[in-house]
């Protein structure tokens, strides 16, 4: 299969039906833009498990995903979309470049979701804008840019209680959105212990990435542990 792209956590092969992608889970955790790397066995099993089951839960509650179906146990297939280069973030407790930015305390219960776009750019780092930038900029149209703010705010209410039932309180997460050929904009990427922060709801301890960027140790045990709740959850 031809590799179309190959990202820190995962690569895109071509199907023969152009609309689909296969995406394969990487094995590499990276963390600060790709300045902190390490292999993990079993992680792109991890992330590709959660991610379906994830997905798989949204699509049931009416939101539409790349999604189409997990091949085996790192690899799903999924509708080909145009990534649109946002980094979309939805905060509902202080952490990460949050606390850090504002000098606020970790573990901070905000009054109401925060609603934050980054400029997918390696080369910048991921700069924080704003909505008008992301407009003005050319990234998204107005009518874009509201559904996903739409949908970023559905989602959030999804996962939360989603992972409450797994005793996990989302902290904070990142999805991307992708366009069809038809310029529908859907979610698309992962979602993943790499791009939520996830608190045990009685220790507050971390299961997530994380783990791995702070050096906390068992970052794998963490992921399993995830999957593990969300499968219970769920049956
Ligand atoms: P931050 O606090 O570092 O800005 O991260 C906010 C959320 O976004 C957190 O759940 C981790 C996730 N995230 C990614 O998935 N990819 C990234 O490159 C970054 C910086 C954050
Ligand atoms: N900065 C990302 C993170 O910490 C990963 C990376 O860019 O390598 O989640």
């Amino acid at each position: 299969m031809k590799l179309l792209y190959e990202g820190k956590a995962k690569q895109l092969f071509e199907c023969e039906n152009k609309d689909e992608i296969y995406v394969h889970y990487k094995n590499s955790a990276t963390a600060f833009n790709g300045e902190k790397k390490e292999e993990f066995d079993f992680k792109g099993s991890f992330n590709n498990n959660i991610t379906s089951l994830i997905f798989e839960y949204l699509e049931r509650e009416g939101v539409e995903t790349h999604f189409i179906k997990k091949i085996n146990e790192t690899d799903q297939l999924c509708k080909h979309v145009k990534i649109i280069p946002l980094e979309v973030i939805v905060r509902n407790i202080v952490a990460g470049s949050m606390a850090k930015k504002y000098g606020l305390e970790e573990g901070t219960k905000l009054i109401k979701p925060v609603f934050e776009l980054s400029y997918k750019n390696d080369e910048l780092n991921d700069p924080l804008i704003n909505d008008d930038h992301a407009v003005a900029l050319g990234i998204v149209t107005e009518e874009e840019l509201n559904i996903i703010k739409k949908q970023a705010l559905i989602i959030n209410n999804l996962l939360q209680k989603l992972y409450l039932k797994s005793n996990l309180i989302l902290v904070d997460f990142k999805i991307e959105f992708g366009k069809t050929k038809s310029g529908k904009v859907i979610l698309a990427d992962e979602i993943s212990p790499d791009t939520c922060r996830l608190w045990d709801v009685n220790t507050n301890e971390k299961l997530d990435k994380d783990r791995f960027r702070r050096d906390l140790g068992s970052v794998m045990e963490a992921y399993e542990e995830v999957l593990r709740r969300l499968k219970n959850a769920k049956s």
